[in-house]
């Protein structure tokens, strides 16, 4: 394909992600655990705008305070590595420029780097006019992070293999959130190991315990109260280990009125569940002057996956 000179961009949008439930297995031989994890696609998201440019290059934009000084602008950027990948499985010769505008928070749990990279796939497609399809993208993905397949789902969905296999779940109305942002980003890897850790050698897995069930119970009734009850995350008291302020963040939460709170995937954002948009605004103002209001995020969800937002002139 040639390149085209002055073709317009796309922008496509991505959403961050909370894991209601986050069952984890055994360490398999790959270096990955097993999940059995039910994502909910939140409204905090990244942009990604993909121009025809005649090296591959990036640049990274903050939005409404986010911190993107941790983000890698070189080939380990998975947003760049995506759009790459894509060009090198489709046979295209035309490089882009990615520009990203962040919203998620970096190293926090929320996939925002996975989001990234949905999007840059969705726009490299459109841009290419490939017409890959979900499921292609999606397995795509997979080989770039194990969260990038939900980034372009979206919604909410049952995660189970590494979280890449998914299976949509029945929600009913919409559940409000507030995010608190930490200042210091934890490591996934970490995190998983010092689950390892603490479960010793000799733990087997969690077995069958009525987890999912009570989350898909409450997703179906569209009830807050019963999946507050039923939030759970296995990396939580390891997230704990590594960064101890997060209990604190829990328990501030829960004591400035949410219905829940539980760590965000492998943290160290804590995901408080409200019970109204209301509430979540009323949470959010209790907690301001203990967390700072600049550590606070609303948002809803489920929200929808990876789409294209608009042609840039
Ligand atoms: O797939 P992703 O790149 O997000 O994973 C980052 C790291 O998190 C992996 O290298 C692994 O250490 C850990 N991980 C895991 N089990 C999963 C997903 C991630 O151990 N299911």
């Amino acid at each position: 394909m040639p390149v085209s000179e002055n073709r317009p961009g796309v922008t496509a949008r991505a959403p961050a992600k909370v894991n209601l439930l986050l069952q984890v297995g055994p360490l398999r031989d790959d270096g990955f655990h097993d999940l059995v994890t039910v994502f909910q696609a939140v409204s905090l998201h990244e942009d990604v705008t993909a121009t025809p440019a005649d090296t591959w290059g990036i640049t990274v934009e903050g939005a409404g305070g986010t911190d993107v000084s941790g983000v890698p602008l070189d080939g380990r950027n998975l947003a760049l590595r995506a759009a790459r990948l894509l060009a090198e499985r489709a046979g295209v010769e035309e490089p882009v420029h990615l520009h990203v505008r962040k919203e998620v928070p970096v190293a926090g749990g929320m996939a925002g780097g996975s989001a990234d990279a949905a999007a840059a796939l969705v726009a490299c497609d459109a841009l290419w006019q490939l017409r890959t399809g979900l499921d292609g993208l999606a397995a795509l993905g997979a080989d770039l992070g194990s969260d990038v397949p939900f980034g372009l789902h979206g919604r909410t969905a049952v995660g189970t293999g590494r979280g890449e296999q998914l299976v949509p779940v029945l929600t009913r109305g919409a559940f409000h959130w507030v995010f608190v942002l930490d200042d210091t980003g934890l490591s996934t890897p970490r995190v998983f190991a010092e689950c390892d850790r603490q479960r010793g050698p000799g733990w087997t897995g969690p077995g069958a315990d009525g987890r999912l069930e009570a989350v898909e119970a409450a997703l179906r009734d569209g009830d807050p109260r019963a999946l507050a009850a039923a939030l759970s995350n296995d990396l939580a008291d390891a997230a704990c280990a590594l960064a101890p302020q997060l209990t604190r963040t829990l328990d501030a939460g829960r004591a400035a009125g949410a219905l829940g709170a539980v760590v965000s995937g492998s943290g160290p954002t804590v995901a408080l569940l409200a019970e109204s948009a209301t509430a979540a605004r009323d949470v959010a103002a209790v907690l301001a002057p203990v967390v700072g209001e600049g550590r606070l995020r609303t948002a809803s969800g489920p929200a929808v996956g990876a789409r294209v937002l608009e042609a840039v002139a």
